[in-house]
């Protein structure tokens, strides 16, 4: 059976303990080159994030990945960040050894203009943070929108109660103005909204047998989580959490676990009360083409077992 070559990946990301896992996954996965990471504020301080996703690579032996520092504020909204759920610096409890490795002259926005422009078709962008930086970047160079492969977003909240607001996901409700400016892009978007991702869970269970295998990517995992699964447990009751970026980012080459359907969608930019909330245009009220491939679901049982096998086979790997 021919394999095809590896999709070129851009990972727009605010790690984040779940965008922690995703840049794992992504390092983990030969079905994608993952390109570069390009940082967002959002889960915790833009510094912070640069630190923690150079950190992060140097865990999965790649001090060599691209990390790009973008917008370390939304375009309009004051800052927001996750340190409740996220922990002091953003990856709960563990803490990683700062190597050498620095984020890269080039500005996160100029780095996504030029990769994509570069390479017309061939580039998938994965935002898994606020949108800002990808907001930015199609202000800058509009053509983005026709030249990237595909855009998939973890963001929104559509028949569920929202993680942040009464109905506002975090990453579209720390910079609403920037999701809104994405969505009406024209960019070939898919939506992994909190709806599905809150259901992607990692058990107290599969950390402990993860962790029983030793070594630095384990016990990693275990530590970043510990303090996230303290936190569902806190704010939803679950003995677990949701790891709604790997989630997201699998969607380029394990697009067979999710359902999809052609939406419109737009976010509430004007009250106080509803600020952020993604409206999806379920009935075709509007009138307006679908601008929005959205995940209605998703098989979350297979992906969490897909998942822990990967990261198994980095700690092995890795362990040499
Ligand atoms: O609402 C969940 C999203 O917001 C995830 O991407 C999480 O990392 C935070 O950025
Ligand atoms: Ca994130």
């Amino acid at each position: 059976m021919n394999v095809p070559p590896p999709r070129r990946v851009l990972l727009d990301t605010d790690p984040g303990i779940d965008d922690a896992l995703a840049i794992l996954l992504g390092l983990a996965s030969p079905e994608i080159d993952l390109a570069a990471l390009s940082v967002v504020h959002g889960n915790c301080t833009l510094v912070e994030a640069v630190t923690n996703a150079l950190a992060i690579a140097g865990l999965a032996g790649r001090p060599d990945l691209t990390v790009a520092a973008g917008c370390d504020r939304p375009l309009l909204r004051p800052p927001v960040t996750a340190h409740d759920t996220h922990g002091t610096h953003g990856l709960g409890y563990a803490r990683l050894p700062w190597g050498a490795a620095q984020p890269v002259a080039e500005h996160a926005v100029d780095l996504l203009i030029r990769e994509i422009m570069a390479a017309p078709g061939e580039v998938t962008l994965v935002a898994i943070g606020p949108l800002t930086n990808v907001a930015l970047a199609l202000r800058k160079e509009p053509r983005l929108a026709q030249a990237v492969r595909e855009c998939i977003f973890m963001g929104g909240a559509f028949r569920a109660e929202g993680n942040i607001t009464p109905l506002a996901e975090f990453n579209v409700f720390a910079d609403p103005h920037a999701a809104q400016i994405v969505l009406s892009s024209g960019i070939p978007l898919t939506i992994m909204p909190w709806d599905i991702t809150r259901d992607v869970r990692l058990s107290q269970g599969d950390v402990d047998r993860l962790l029983a295998r030793g070594g630095p990517i384990p016990r990693f995992i275990a530590e970043a989580t510990r303090y996230y699964i303290e936190f569902h447990l806190r704010e939803f009751g679950w003995a677990g959490c949701s790891i709604n970026d790997p989630a997201a980012l699998a969607l380029v080459w394990w697009p067979e676990l999710a359902q999809t359907r052609d939406i419109y969608v737009e976010v509430e930019l004007t009250s106080e009360l509803t600020l952020g909330k993604t409206v999806g245009d379920v009935g075709g009220k509007s009138g307006c083409a679908p601008n929005v491939r959205l995940v209605e679901s998703f098989d979350a049982t297979e992906f969490v077992a897909r998942f822990l096998r990967r990261m198994e086979e980095l700690a092995e790997r890795l362990a040499g």
